[in-house]
């Protein structure tokens, strides 16, 4: 039984095959209706979400299964002291695929050992999100047509964004990948992620405050949120919530053909006139999380 912990959990060709499944679904979703017919997916979040949970359930119902699940801690078991591993035991007698989203980091790794079906991860504290990753690499072959060759600048909170860790973790494998790390000190990326990934796989980045000044080279504009539920102190987040805005005019000397990608959900960090430029991709990002999570579903059920 397979699950989707890390993004590292599958290979480059299968997540190749996920995005042509994803095309597939994308050209010919008629074909795919009734895959999942009489399947049940759970979907446990023990945190807030809106996308990530609703495009789980869409996925599953435009492929005729079924959902149930909770969307709030407190209206589950765990508000009575219940652990990880008791409610996993439980729902996987009620479901056949688990997706789970928990504050702590590791929690799914938890609920996998003792889960008699796949377990998902959609999101572990500031450590994961490898679905969101599915997402962002459909967007990126999409909009370049490529996954290798392409310069990607990271900005805003490196440090508590779990998309920005399993998105590097996907990029790592591919061919002439260059990263440019923009965040404040105080948001810099893990070290975990320099040393066990970026320098593990000899991969090429550099770090700056400045997004003006790397602008003109990046290929895709990865921004991200400052995540307030992470912060120990109210103080620094009021300090560096506003570290970087995105603005029509910081785009004058950006690439033409730059892509702009955010996992949502936007706070400021996006000047909502950007929405209306062919650069921005955050919209389309979010379309193609649901057909890659649809893919998923049916690769971890084992259905061709
Ligand atoms: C992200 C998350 O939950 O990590 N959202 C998402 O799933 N698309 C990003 C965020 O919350 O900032």
């Amino acid at each position: 039984m397979r699950n989707l912990l890390s993004i590292t959990d599958f290979s480059v060709s299968e997540i190749d095959e996920l995005i042509a499944v994803a095309e597939d679904i994308i050209k010919n979703p008629e074909a795919y209706q009734e895959k999942c017919k009489h399947k049940k997916l759970a979907t446990l979040f023990f945190e807030p979400s809106t996308r990530t949970r609703l495009s789980f359930e869409s996925a599953m119902l435009s492929l005729g299964g079924n959902v149930l699940g909770f969307s709030d801690a407190n209206s589950s078991s765990s508000s009575k002291g219940e652990s990880v591993a008791d409610t996993i035991r439980v729902v996987s007698c009620y479901s056949d695929i688990i997706a789970m989203r928990h504050p702590k980091e590791g929690a799914p790794l938890v609920a996998s050992m003792h889960s008699s079906v796949p377990i998902i991860n959609a999101g572990d504290g500031g450590h994961n999100h490898p679905t969101q990753t599915l997402a962002d690499l459909l967007t990126i072959k999409t909009e370049k047509g490529r996954l290798d060759n392409i310069t990607v600048g990271f900005c805003g909170d490196l440090k508590f964004g779990r998309t920005v860790h399993s998105l590097i973790q996907a990029l790592a494998r591919y061919k002439g990948i260059k990263i440019v790390l923009i965040s404040p000190k105080e948001l810099a990326i893990p070290d975990y992620v320099k040393v066990d990934v970026m320098d593990k796989n000899n991969m090429c980045y550099e770090e700056t405050r400045s997004l003006e000044e790397v602008m003109p080279k990046l290929d895709v504009l990865y921004m991200t949120r400052v995540q307030k539920e992470r912060f120990f102190n109210e103080d620094d987040y009021i300090r560096l919530k506003d570290s970087y805005i995105l603005t029509l005019d910081k785009l004058d000397n950006a690439k033409k053909d730059l892509s702009i990608l955010h996992p949502l959900p936007r706070v400021n960090e996006i000047s909502v006139d950007i929405d209306s430029d062919p650069r921005a991709c955050y919209f389309k990002q979010v379309a193609n999380g649901r057909y890659m999570r649809m893919a998923l579903i049916l690769k971890l059920l084992g259905i061709k």
